[in-house]
C-alpha cells in the first residue's frame, strides 16, 4: 500500500475509535453533547493520535491500551481549537471546513465544550488508568498528557502568544509560544505512545526532543498556509494572524525563511528519529510529507 492510502486508512481507523469515545447525546445537559460532537466529528487531519500509534511502532507496538489516550490526545487538541477561535482569542468563524463551534452553538456554549472535552478527555484517562495492566506505564501517560496541555505547556503558549498580540515580538519570544502551544501537544503524543510501548526513560527524552521540532515545523508551517492558502483548502480562514496583529515566522523571515526553518526542524527530527527503536517507514514518510502539506 503507498503512502496516501496508508495514511488515509490510518485516519479513518482514528475517526472510527473517536466515536466509539464520544459521549451520548442525551440528558438535560443534551446540548453540551451536542457541541462537544460537533467539533470532534467536523474533522481534522487526525495527526496527533496517528503520531500517538506510530510512536508505539517504534517500540513494542500499538495495543488497545493506547486507544483512550488517543482520544483523549484530539479531545484536548479540539477543545484547544474551540477555544483559540474564540472572540476573546483569535476571533475566527470557520474551522475543519464548519461553523466554529461558539458560531454555531453560541459564545456560553463554545466555552462550556471545550471545557467539557478538556475534562472528558481526563475523564477518559483515568478509566484508562484503572483498566490498565500496566498501570504504571498508563499513570506515567496520564501525567505527560496533563502537564504539557497546561500552564507549563499548550495553555502556556497561549498565553504569550495573546498577551505579544498587536506588538513586535522576537525570535526567542516566538519560540516559547511554538515550543509551547504547538509542539507541547505533539511532544505528549508521541511520548504517550512510546511510554505505552514500553520504551525507556532515555528513549522518552530523546522522541521529546524530536517531537519538539516536528512541532515547531508544524507551526511554522501552519504560519506559512495562513498566508498562502485558501479558506477552502484550509478549513479555516485565512490571514488570521495579520487580522489579530501576531507576529509569526512569515512577519520575521518572509515565506522563504521560513520555509527554511520548517525544512531545519524537520531534519532535525528525523536525524533523532533514526536513533530511536525500530525503523517506521510510514512515521518517517509523514514527518517528512508535513514539509510540504497544503492543510
Ligand atoms: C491546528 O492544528 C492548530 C495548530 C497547532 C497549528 P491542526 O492543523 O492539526 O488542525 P486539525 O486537527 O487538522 O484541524
Ligand atoms: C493554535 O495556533 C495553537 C493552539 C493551541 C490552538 P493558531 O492560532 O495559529 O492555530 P490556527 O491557525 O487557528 O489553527
Ligand atoms: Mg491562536
Ligand atoms: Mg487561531
Ligand atoms: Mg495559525
Amino acid at each position: 500500500m503507498d503512502f496516501k492510502a496508508q495514511l488515509q486508512q490510518k485516519t479513518e481507523y482514528v475517526n472510527k475509535m473517536l466515536k466509539e469515545f464520544c459521549p451520548a447525546v442525551e440528558g438535560y445537559q443534551i446540548e453540551i453533547f451536542e457541541a462537544m460532537n460537533y467539533s470532534i466529528e467536523a474533522g481534522g487531519k487526525r495527526l496527533r493520535p496517528i503520531f500517538m500509534m506510530e510512536a508505539a511502532g517504534l517500540f513494542n507496538g500499538f495495543d488497545d491500551s493506547l486507544k483512550p489516550f488517543m482520544a483523549a490526545m484530539e479531545m484536548i487538541h479540539t477543545y484547544s481549537l474551540v477555544h483559540d477561535d474564540l472572540p476573546a482569542m483569535d476571533n475566527d468563524d470557520y474551522r475543519r471546513g464548519k461553523l466554529t463551534t461558539h458560531k454555531k452553538f453560541g459564545h456560553a456554549m463554545g466555552i462550556l465544550a471545550g471545557d467539557s472535552l478538556l475534562n472528558y478527555a481526563f475523564e477518559t484517562c483515568a478509566d484508562a488508568v484503572v483498566m490498565a495492566a500496566d498501570k504504571e506505564a498508563a499513570a506515567r501517560a496520564l501525567q505527560v498528557l496533563a502537564k504539557k496541555a497546561g500552564a507549563y505547556g499548550m495553555i502556556g503558549g497561549q498565553v504569550v502568544d495573546v498577551n505579544l498580540s498587536g506588538k513586535a515580538s522576537t525570535k526567542e519570544q516566538l519560540d516559547f509560544i511554538y515550543e509551547k502551544k504547538t509542539s507541547a501537544l505533539i511532544e505528549a503524543s508521541f511520548m504517550i505512545g512510546a511510554i505505552m510501548a514500553g520504551a525507556s526513560d532515555e528513549e522518552v527524552k530523546k522522541i521529546e526532543r524530536a517531537a519538539y521540532a516536528i512541532g515547531m515545523a508544524f507551526q511554522i508551517q501552519d504560519d506559512i498556509l495562513d498566508v498562502t492558502s485558501t479558506a477552502e483548502v484550509l478549513g479555516k480562514p485565512v490571514f488570521s494572524d495579520e487580522k489579530n496583529d501576531k507576529t509569526t515566522y512569515v512577519t520575521l523571515f518572509g515565506i522563504d525563511g521560513a520555509t527554511e526553518y520548517v525544512k531545519k526542524y524537520t531534519e532535525e527530527a528525523m536525524d533523532i528519529l533514526k536513533t530511536i527503536g525500530k525503523e517506521n517507514a510510514f512515521l518517517n514518510e509523514l514527518v517528512i510529507s508535513l514539509i510540504n502539506r497544503k492543510k
